[in-house]
């Protein structure tokens, strides 16, 4: 396996970062993780507007413009001869003194990891997650935004700890207020009475890019899509679940607190509709 490191493609067993490293110190910098079908990494556009908006929140100036992040992306795919790929592109504030002042930091750190991304088994998909609502509650957005892809994760670690614990795959956190906000690594979807819910950004969230694409695809589809403040009791009484994100696509939730709900229609056509979208932009896409 090869990574890029600051320029260049060296074997991982040499892409190694100084214990200096803020983002190894303090949890400084921030991430993206995008996946390639067949060459071509899907949304790669959206994924590094996301990057700069993350970098902006934290003050971060990344040393590279679009182009050259996408070129280093492609560059890393291609050394590692893949097609089907999971990317993550982490860029750290770079090494400094001790001390949290961003300014200790001369240049940030950039790591591009690819690794062979197939598709998660058919099985699962038919199966379901098995999903709690955790204790712990997910970043007050005054505090950390979760809308900052950050490389601190600890809020979502201790989330999925306790999914460990109750032998779940994944945890969906809360607010402060109580109102559900997203997964630990996912967006929530429900959907009962004819409509789908999914928590508005403003409940503290990371706006998925898969997110966006299944409300638009809803949408196109007829589906009354509700965005906004829902409680537990509102997911309980569900007809069906589902979490999106860029590695899971579509997955459906069979179990939420010990209650049962099936791998449904809705939830089977919507990722139907998400792979053809994913087609038709590998097949339009020019690197
Ligand atoms: N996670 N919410 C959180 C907290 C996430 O970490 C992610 C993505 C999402 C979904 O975002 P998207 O649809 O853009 O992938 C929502 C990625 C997969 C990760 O952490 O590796």
């Amino acid at each position: 396996m090869y990574v890029y490191l600051n320029d260049r493609i060296v074997p991982a067993e040499d892409a190694v970062v100084s214990v200096f490293d803020h983002g190894f110190l303090y949890g400084d910098g921030i991430y993206e993780t995008m996946r390639a079908y067949n060459g071509i990494v899907f949304m790669i556009d959206e994924h590094i507007k996301r990057l700069f908006r993350s970098a902006s929140l934290i003050g971060l100036k990344i040393p590279y413009n679009s182009e050259k992040l996408k070129s280093s992306i492609y560059k890393t795919i291609q050394a590692n001869n893949l097609e089907n790929a999971y990317i993550r592109l982490t860029i750290s504030r770079g090494c400094g003194s001790l001390g949290l002042d961003p300014d200790f930091c001369q240049k940030p750190s950039i790591v591009i990891i690819a690794k062979e991304q197939k598709d998660y088994p058919k099985s699962l998909y038919q199966k379901g997650l098995k999903v709690i609502i955790a204790k712990t509650r997910r970043n007050f957005k005054e505090a950390i935004n979760p809308r900052i892809k950050s490389l601190n994760f600890l809020n979502n670690i201790l989330a999925k700890l306790e999914a460990k614990e109750k032998n779940a795959n994944e945890a969906i956190m809360l607010n402060v207020y109580g109102k559900l906000t997203e997964g630990t690594i996912c967006n929530v979807f429900f959907y009962k009475d004819n409509v789908l819910f999914t928590p508005s950004v403003d409940c503290g969230i990371l706006d998925g890019i898969t997110r966006g694409i299944v409300i638009d695809i809803a949408k196109k589809q007829g589906i009354r899509v509700k965005e906004g403040k829902f409680t537990k009791t509102d997911i309980y009484s569900a007809n069906e679940i589902f979490v999106t994100n860029t590695t899971m696509e579509v997955m459906p939730v069979s179990e939420l607190d010990g209650n049962k709900y099936p791998a449904g229609e809705i939830s089977k056509n919507l990722r139907k509709f998400y792979r053809q979208k994913v087609k038709e932009y590998i097949k339009n896409y020019r690197t």
